[in-house]
């Protein structure tokens, strides 16, 4: 029987400006978003009965309609008609509920994968109008590398690659829900967007340098205010040397970005001495992203 594996990995949101609520409840969005490699492993294989299963190597992550990936495969398979069904198996490296995307990755990663396997033929427009209802980050992780998303999360505009920077990501121990968050949002407090389109222009100036000079996330003062040790963690990282430094989506993970590695290396060995879930990583670019999907015998993504 064929299958496929596949790498699914985890995002920084580099910028996230709330620009107001929509009348379908949910947020207008201008975001500046990069994969990062801290990644999941996908194993796909077809089953010839029609039933969609799925098993993790985590054991506190829901295994049916709650978990991502199975409703990306159910959505795939509604949407095509196939009687063909899938058994998808997720070696999970990528915290869960920590504002790095992984749910949505995993979703992104069955789409592509099943489209695949099952023959679908579908193109990345389809693809991502099918991941936009599954959830809002989805569509971004069909393409990866640096892109700016926008809307609630389905209009994507791939962008030159960011770095390559190290990014220490370090996961405080609470799980912060994105709908709680964003529920607590005061669209009036924050301050008039513009980070994400500075940003974006010094990226298409080609310097990815001054990026780095825009990092913003209207959702952090809302996590902080919740988790006081989100607060106190960003502090002791800019202590530590990391000037670079965000909370990534609704939380609770803490990125900062390098673009001296060596200066990344030691800077996370010194949070490991008093921290426990400390990542060090790095951007990846998009070349990067479809050569481990080719790898992987998916092919080529374009964006
Ligand atoms: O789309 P997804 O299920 O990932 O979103 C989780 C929750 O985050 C939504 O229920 C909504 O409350 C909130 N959200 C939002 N605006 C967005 C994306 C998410 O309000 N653009």
């Amino acid at each position: 029987m064929r299958e496929l594996w596949l790498t699914s990995p985890a995002k920084i949101n580099l910028t996230l400006e709330v620009l107001g609520k929509r009348p379908d409840g949910y947020h207008e969005l201008d975001m500046l978003v990069v994969t990062v490699d801290l990644s999941d492993r996908i194993a796909l294989s077809v089953r010839p009965d029609g039933h969609i299963t799925l098993a993790s190597s985590a054991t506190h992550i829901p295994l049916d309609e709650k978990n991502l990936a199975y409703r990306a495969a159910r959505t795939l398979k509604e949407a095509s008609g196939t009687p063909l069904g899938a058994h998808i198996a997720i070696d999970k490296h990528i915290p869960v509920s920590a504002g790095l995307g992984g749910g949505s990755s995993n979703a992104a990663t069955v789409l592509i994968g099943l489209n695949e396997l099952w023959d679908l033929g579908l193109d990345h427009t389809a693809l991502a109008q099918l991941g936009a209802d599954v959830g809002s980050d989805v569509p971004f992780f069909l393409y990866g590398g640096t892109a700016r998303v926008g809307g609630r999360g389905e209009r994507v505009e791939p962008l030159p690659d960011v770095g390559p920077w190290s990014v220490i990501l370090v996961r405080p121990p609470v799980s912060v829900s994105t709908t709680d968050v964003f529920r607590a949002f005061d669209v009036r407090t924050a301050p008039p967007p513009g980070a994400t389109e500075a940003a974006v222009r010094s990226l298409l100036a080609g310097d990815r340098r001054a990026v780095l000079e825009y990092l913003r996330n209207d959702l952090e003062a809302v996590t902080m205010e919740r988790y006081p040790e989100v607060r106190s963690l960003k502090e002791k990282m800019r202590r530590y040397g990391a000037t670079y430094t965000l909370m990534s989506g609704s939380g609770p993970t803490v990125f900062a970005v390098f673009p001296d590695a060596r200066r990344a290396r030691r800077i996370v060995h010194s949070l490991r001495g008093f921290l426990k879930e400390v990542y060090l990583v790095q951007t990846l670019t998009s070349g990067r992203c479809s050569a481990a999907l080719r790898h992987a015998g998916v092919g080529e993504i374009k964006g």
